[in-house]
């Protein structure tokens, strides 16, 4: 298991020289529709005011940032540099409990991921019962993943919608359901999630997902994710919480843990433990 830490950033105020430069890296082009969705604007500020973004959103400085977590988790879903894991390309972004960073997490390591060449993010809202996601970039109404799952005739792809940022898409969690669990849970859920990394096998499926401990609509999840990541709230998730939530996961092979808001001195960098077997690496501060 690896464990790697994530900064705690005031994304409310960045700093003035950040906040040029982003708004220099800021995409201007409309929104570009894809060949079977519409069109839709990744609003810097709007996830800004939402909580949901980083300062640190500004090109490569993300990137770097959240590298620690990409490169293995690039590697296990496309083959690239080890072996690729089963349905690797399918990440649930993990928590015990609700406002761990999930959503967060989701968002920027899309974002990240998104600078990356040669692959694509799909960035799915399975926090079915919170859909933040959604709500923040105004698809709360729109189809989305329940809807597909509910309906066999739909295709997922039609209810993809491209992002102003080539590499980014969005599934919204769609129309609320009683039935949830059951059609995350479903045969259904499996060929969906299937056919996503069949329609393009560069693509990387980020799923921001409902808490472990607090819901039942996390398990189905886990069971499809290749990739687990559990976002843990530095200094607040107490440890037989964490260590319940992970006992859930026990028999899933590849579980990473990602250490959210750490609060680090200059001296103090980042340590990050490769996945099963590897050497321990060390990190640079952002
Ligand atoms: N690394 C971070 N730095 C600063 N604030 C953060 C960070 N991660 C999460 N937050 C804040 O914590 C709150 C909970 O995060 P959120 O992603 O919504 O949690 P979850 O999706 O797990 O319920 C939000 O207000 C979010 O803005
Ligand atoms: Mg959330």
């Amino acid at each position: 298991m690896s464990i790697i830490k994530i900064d705690r950033r005031d994304f409310r105020q960045p700093p003035a020289e950040a906040a040029s430069a982003e708004a220099a890296s800021q995409p201007t082009a409309a929104p570009r529709p894809s060949q079977e969705g519409a069109g839709l604007l990744f609003d810097a500020a709007v996830l800004r005011e939402a909580g949901l973004l980083s300062p640190a959103y500004e090109g490569f400085k993300l990137a770097r940032e959240y590298r620690y977590i990409k490169r293995p988790l690039i590697a296990r879903a496309l083959g690239r540099g080890a072996t690729r894991v089963p349905n690797g390309y399918l990440v649930m972004v993990a928590s015990a409990v609700s406002g761990e960073g999930k959503s967060f997490t989701a968002v920027n390591l899309a974002l990240s991921l998104s600078l990356e060449k040669d692959l694509h993010v799909l960035l799915v809202d399975a926090d079915v019962a919170k859909p933040q996601i959604s709500r923040v970039l105004g698809l709360a109404e729109a189809p989305g993943l329940l809807d597909v799952l509910r309906d066999p005739q739909l295709n997922v792809e039609r209810a993809i919608l491209q992002t102003n940022i080539a590499t980014l898409s969005v599934l919204p969690a769609g129309k609320p359901s009683a039935e949830a669990t059951e059609l995350l849970a479903s045969r259904r859920m499996e060929q969906v999630a299937a056919a996503l990394g069949e329609h393009d096998n560069q693509r990387i499926v980020l799923f921001d997902s409902p808490p472990l401990l607090q819901s039942n609509e996390s398990h189905p999840l886990t069971q499809i994710a290749g990739q687990i990541l559990v976002v843990v709230r530095a200094g607040s998730t107490p440890q037989p919480v964490l260590l319940d939530a992970l006992e859930t996961l026990k028999n899933h092979p590849a579980v990473a843990l990602v250490l959210n808001q750490s609060v680090q001195s200059a001296a103090a960098p980042y340590y990050y433990y490769g996945y099963g077997s590897e050497r321990s690496d060390r990190a640079e501060n952002p």
